[in-house]
């Protein structure tokens, strides 16, 4: 990748002709598990037969290359473009990939939005049905980098079920909604606490706050999944949980979120295909050329 010396500010769009469908993973909310649950759809997806990448789209702090195992180091291709990371079969792209673990991340707004655009654009991305995105908390210039330049088919939005974190989980379903960006549903992680001796799930907080926010934006509650204290050795191993411990509830839920999200893809699919062939422009200039063609 070449360096990060110079904002680019040409906003032409962002064409990933190997993707798919490219998937925002956000939250508002800081700390609520939004790389986690990436990491672990994009296995759970990925065992359902679908062909996943990864982009870690919170340069600042990146942590999908240690939760998928990537380590450091990528190869170049001949055309200068770089090779993403392959664990567990599935491709992904880091600033952890490129940069140690102990050198500061202090970029200003526009070298951030550069860099997201290179992870982007500056892969040799293979053929993909889905790239799933970890962005960053909030609903900053990142996700408006993103939104502004690259086609996205949809956004699941991560919260944990407390008041102070679905109110930030809110702002970005509305930013979502603003913008048009189907929101596939929301995932409520730490969802009670998964007893690693007999598997049954304990309330930890008070529920529905979740569910009521799905039920106020009009958008599907994609699943509750539990704090599992494996997650913690999963992820310092570079092992999605559903990988590592498949049959745990955690691994359980995050499967039913993955199955949720391919109903939410075939559907946009769907709906896209619908737009493109009921396009009455298309069909009515075909019309008025074919009486003036002579
Ligand atoms: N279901 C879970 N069970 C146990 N630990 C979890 C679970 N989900 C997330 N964690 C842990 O919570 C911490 C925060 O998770 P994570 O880094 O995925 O959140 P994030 O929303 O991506 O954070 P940030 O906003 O900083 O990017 C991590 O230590 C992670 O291992
Ligand atoms: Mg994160």
């Amino acid at each position: 990748m070449s360096g990060c010396a110079t904002p680019a500010n040409d906003a032409r769009p962002i064409i990933l002709p190997s993707v798919r469908d490219v998937v925002l993973v956000a939250s508002g909310k800081g700390g609520v598990g939004k790389s986690t649950i990436t990491v672990n759809l994009a296995a759970a997806l990925s065992e359902r037969g679908l062909r996943v990448g990864v982009l870690d789209a919170d340069v600042t702090g990146p942590s999908v290359a240690l939760l998928l195992g990537s380590g450091e180091g990528i190869d170049l291709e001949e055309d200068g473009r770089a090779q993403p990371a392959v664990t567990h079969g599935m491709p992904s792209i880091s600033v952890g990939n490129l940069l140690p673990p102990e050198a500061a991340l202090t970029w200003k707004g526009p070298l951030i939005a550069q860099a997201v655009e290179q992870l982007f654009t500056e892969m040799a991305w293979p053929d993909l049905d889905v790239l799933l995105v970890d962005l960053p908390p909030g609903t900053g210039d990142v996700h408006l980098t993103i939104l502004e330049r690259v086609a996205v088919s949809g956004a699941v939005i991560v919260t944990t079920p407390q008041r102070l974190a679905t109110v930030d989980a809110e702002r970005g379903i509305a930013m979502f909604h603003e913008l048009d960006i189907p929101v596939f549903g929301i995932v409520e992680n730490m969802a009670g606490y998964a007893c690693p001796c007999c598997g049954e799930v304990q309330a930890l907080f008070p529920g529905g706050t979740a569910t009521s926010l799905a039920a106020r934006r009009h958008v599907a509650h994609l699943g509750a999944v539990p704090v599992d204290p494996a997650a913690q050795a999963a992820a310092d191993a570079g092992t999605p949980l559903v990988l590592a411990s498949p049959g745990s509830p955690a691994a359980s839920a995050l499967r039913t979120v993955a199955e949720r999200v391919i109903e939410a893809l075939e559907r946009e699919r769907a709906a896209r295909r619908r737009a493109g062939a009921a396009r009455p422009d298309a069909s009515f200039d075909d019309f008025w050329k074919g009486l003036t063609d002579p």
